[in-house]
């Protein structure tokens, strides 16, 4: 139940008697569906005080509705939207802009869910939200976070993430070269902002994070792919002839190839950066879910130790580590950037949620952040290892597995049987989020020369992994039957 506002109500206009007008006005709001079912109108007396109407004039508008079915009264409690409107009643879907690019559109698209095997979503039955509760109820009462704050973020997160990262990750940042942005997303848009002029190109991977494309198409700049092969990863060599004067990379765990460039190939990119002067923005998403061996030393901590790190822009997010719906994320800037990409988050988004950020900052400083993270490398790795069991038990030879044992995801490929598509449909039916190749790359499995899907597991209970990829082996075998 929610309280309504009288909002916009305007009764200098219409015909008829203020009540007629009131009673008119009301009706419009539910009819739109603007009012919604069940919740609760202003009380008589409020309403004609905010309105400067007698409070009889409210009451023969609200008795009229009430007489026509749109509200009811309840005893001792007051008036509530009785109405459940027919759909026809609803506003068609808006449709996009002509000119929208087609990578946008099908993004904006697909379905965002966090439903079995939807990638990128972390667990949430495990998060510790008695702890994390207490920490938010601590600053909800404190005035000082309630007004406007620092653009570039909570200083005392910014520190807390300064060591968290130096100890973590190995980069080399103080609290001064960190920004908090809303997700990773908006710190991939403020760094291209911040040195790219519209209409330049863009080298990224391919296949790669498809928001980062949606970004450059948004944005105007010019997609330019850089392939990505199955187990050998990015094709380094091409990026050396390239004309683009930024690079998009995710070096520790490729989404969504999952291969992971070593420190020969890291040394050649940033040498790359350095001695032509481009840029890499460095996404280091989910390096801490690395289960095979350790993780590399971040790009730009290696770039950082030979004091080479001018050309890297580090970006991460605490939607894998802590949970999605957070929309914290941060990026790490070399010095001579700090100014633009604050003045861009001033302009595109303001500060972020204080109460948040200082909650974070205790997570972080008490500990309890990386206790997690190490409760959560455990859980995840054992989801992996069922994920590839049973993988390999369903399918045998028909799929391959060529993502690194690592993260939230396990792409697939395969070259007889199913559409990629096709198979993420038939499970889409079924209440399955499984994401074609093709959502990444935006190539047909013809052109390809091979089909493929990524399964994300981070947010899948163990006991329901062997039942849903059984429907998903069925649904597999009946695309090819037919
Ligand atoms: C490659 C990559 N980068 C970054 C992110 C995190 O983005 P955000 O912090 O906006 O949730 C994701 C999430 O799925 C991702 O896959």
């Amino acid at each position: 139940m929610m309280l309504i506002d009288s909002g916009d109500i305007d009764l200098s206009v219409g015909e008829g008697s203020r009540s007629e007008r009131l009673f008119h006005a009301i009706r419009s709001k539910i009819v739109a569906n603007l009012w919604k079912k069940n919740n609760q109108l202003p009380s008589t007396r409020k309403l004609a005080l905010e309105l400067g109407v007698s409070r009889n004039t409210v009451i023969h508008a609200y008795e009229q509705l009430v007489a026509e079915g749109y509200i009811e009264s309840r005893r001792g409690s007051g008036y509530y939207v009785a109405v459940k409107l027919p759909e026809h009643y609803f506003p068609a879907q808006s449709v996009a802009p002509s000119g929208t690019s087609d990578y946008v559109l099908k993004n904006a698209s697909a379905n965002i869910t966090n439903q079995a095997f939807s990638p990128g979503v972390a667990d949430f039955s495990t998060f510790p939200y008695r702890q994390w509760q207490a920490i938010i109820n601590c600053h909800l009462s404190r005035p000082t976070l309630m007004g406007f704050h620092d653009e570039q973020g909570w200083l005392e997160l910014r520190e807390a993430l300064s060591q968290y990262l130096a100890s973590n990750r190995s980069v080399c940042c103080d609290a001064s070269r960190i920004i908090i942005t809303s997700g990773a997303q908006q710190a991939l848009s403020i760094a291209l902002l911040a040195t790219q002029d519209k209409g330049d190109q863009i080298a990224m991977e391919c296949p790669g994070y498809a928001r980062m494309k949606g970004v450059i198409d948004v944005l105007g700049y010019q997609y330019q792919p850089v392939n990505v092969a199955p187990f050998t990863g990015l094709d380094i060599e091409s990026i050396q002839s390239m004309s683009a004067k930024l690079l998009y990379i995710t070096p520790s765990n490729q989404y969504p190839m999952g291969t992971s460039l070593n420190t020969e190939q890291r040394l050649e990119l940033i040498n790359w950066a350095v001695t032509n002067n481009r840029y890499i923005i460095e996404d280091d998403y989910d390096s801490e879910f690395q289960f095979a061996h350790r993780p590399y030393t971040s790009m730009q901590g290696l770039a950082g130790k030979m004091g080479q790190d001018s050309q890297i822009i580090y970006v991460g997010s605490f939607s894998k580590v802590m949970f999605n719906g957070l929309r914290l994320g941060y990026m790490v800037v070399p010095n001579q950037l700090v100014s633009s990409c604050v003045a861009l988050k001033a302009a595109l988004s303001g500060d972020s949620p204080t109460h948040l950020q200082a909650a974070l900052a205790d997570f972080i400083r008490d500990g309890s952040l990386v206790r997690h993270i190490r409760r959560m490398r455990r859980l995840y790795e054992q989801k992996y290892q069922l994920m590839v069991q049973n993988i390999k038990e369903l399918w045998g030879n028909d799929v391959e597995i060529c993502s690194q044992a690592a993260g939230l995801h396990i792409t697939l490929r395969w070259w007889q049987g199913i559409d990629e598509h096709h198979w993420a449909q038939l499970a889409e039916n079924e209440g399955i989020i499984i994401r074609p190749m093709s959502y990444y790359d935006s190539l047909s499995s013809k052109q390809r020369g091979w089909k493929g899907a990524v399964l994300g597991f981070g947010n899948v209970a163990e006991a329901d992994i062997e039942s849903l990829l059984t429907s998903l082996r069925r649904l597999f075998l009946q695309g090819i039957a037919l």
